[in-house]
């Protein structure tokens, strides 16, 4: 057995997804070209050239843009930012994504978790849910392309609808998209903000997935009536951001590796997929399904009936396989999640992931 547990748990590139080389030379030109400038306090909202940047690819003016650090903390900044503009409860997918889940129930908010199948939130629940009550709620949490913890992806026609309904109730959106560049198969659907507009819809993605975690880069396109409370509050949390760390992914993009890098990625993470995928296939026994994401870093695990995920993690562990159970992508006491869990394919070789799905299958038989 290798020593270290094999790690389907951890929503991570693995260390040779990470242009390292290239980003300590950006890192190394940038401090020296620009100086002072970025070891210093400066604009809340981030690095100018990178705001710009990010701006054009999603054809906004950059006083929509705010970099953050991390796609995370801005999550945590829009939730507060709406909850205290229009309090109420925030609608998010069944499952979801497990940080902003502990952040909501952090800030006190209701947590109602909306349907989702193999084609993404259920329009119709999320319909049926605004008619429900006659409060609106605060806001919807959605992350429609290569969703974490389960891989799926919304279509296109969906994406449409929930757009529809968004407009029909005034309803916030905040879409999440920090795979939606990693795709590896298919062709991409328009984002929410896209066929929106941009007056409800409010979309995020990060660099963590298509450069660095570690860099802590990620941004929001705000509405333009929301871009500067939303500032206020990071200026108010950090006062500024770490700029060199901005300036290294704008040194990056400007001598062209984001796109080459992307493309390595791509193919990397393809082959851990198909890896995971195939010995899923081999080793697991009849009953048990997956989700087949054409892109990110996940994919979602359904045991047969009655095989309980929070105890194959007990078990999982002395034969040196870690995963998350699916009960932690639901809200806390749901009872959901139970036959089911995320399998993160991300962070190891694929020779690895073979090895680890196969200790689980014979857990299994
Ligand atoms: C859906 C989703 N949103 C946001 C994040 C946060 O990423 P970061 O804070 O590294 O930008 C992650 C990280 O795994 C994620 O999966």
């Amino acid at each position: 057995m290798s020593e270290l547990p094999i790690s389907f748990a951890r929503g991570a590139p693995a260390p040779d997804l990470i242009p390292a080389a290239e980003l300590a030379e950006c890192a190394y030109a940038i401090a020296r070209r620009e100086g002072a400038k970025v070891f210093a306090y400066g604009s809340g909202a981030g690095y100018a050239p990178l705001r710009e940047w990010v701006a054009a690819r999603h054809g906004v003016s950059p006083s929509r843009v705010v970099l953050t650090v991390g796609g995370l903390q801005g999550f945590a900044f829009y939730a507060a930012e709406q909850l205290a503009r229009r309090p109420g409860r925030v609608l998010v997918e069944a499952p979801s994504y497990d940080r902003p889940l502990k952040i909501l129930a952090r800030e006190g908010a209701e947590i109602v978790a909306l349907r989702m199948d193999d084609e993404g939130l259920d329009p119709d629940a999320l319909e049926a849910e605004l008619l429900s009550r006659p409060e609106p709620p605060s806001f919807l949490y959605t992350i429609p392309t290569f969703q974490n913890p389960s891989g799926r992806s919304l279509s296109t026609e969906r994406r449409r609808r929930i757009v529809e309904i968004a407009r029909g109730h005034g309803l916030a959106v905040l879409e999440d998209d920090p795979y939606g560049l990693v795709r590896y198969e298919g062709e991409a659907p328009p984002s929410l903000l896209e066929l929106e507009g941009g007056e409800l819809v409010t979309y995020t993605s990060s660099f963590s997935k298509t450069a660095a975690p570690g860099l802590r880069v990620g941004y929001f396109v705000l509405p333009e009536d929301t871009a500067s409370a939303f500032e206020e509050r990071a200026v108010s949390t950090y006062i500024s951001p770490p700029f060199l760390a901005q300036a290294t992914i704008s040194e990056f993009i400007e001598r062209g590796h984001f796109e080459p890098n992307l493309v390595r990625v791509c193919a990397e993470l393809r082959t851990r997929r198909d890896a995971m995928t195939g010995a899923l296939e081999r080793s697991f026994p009849a009953g048990s399904s997956w989700s087949r994401p054409e892109g990110g870093y996940f994919l979602w695990l359904e045991l047969p009936d009655r095989v309980a995920t929070d105890d194959l993690v007990v078990r999982a562990e002395p034969e040196g396989v870690v995963f998350v159970r699916g009960e932690d992508f639901f809200p806390r006491g749901s009872g959901r999640g139970l036959g089911e869990a995320r399998l993160a394919y991300s962070y190891e070789t694929p020779e690895r992931i073979t090895e680890g799905i196969e200790r689980l299958g014979s857990l299994l038989r």
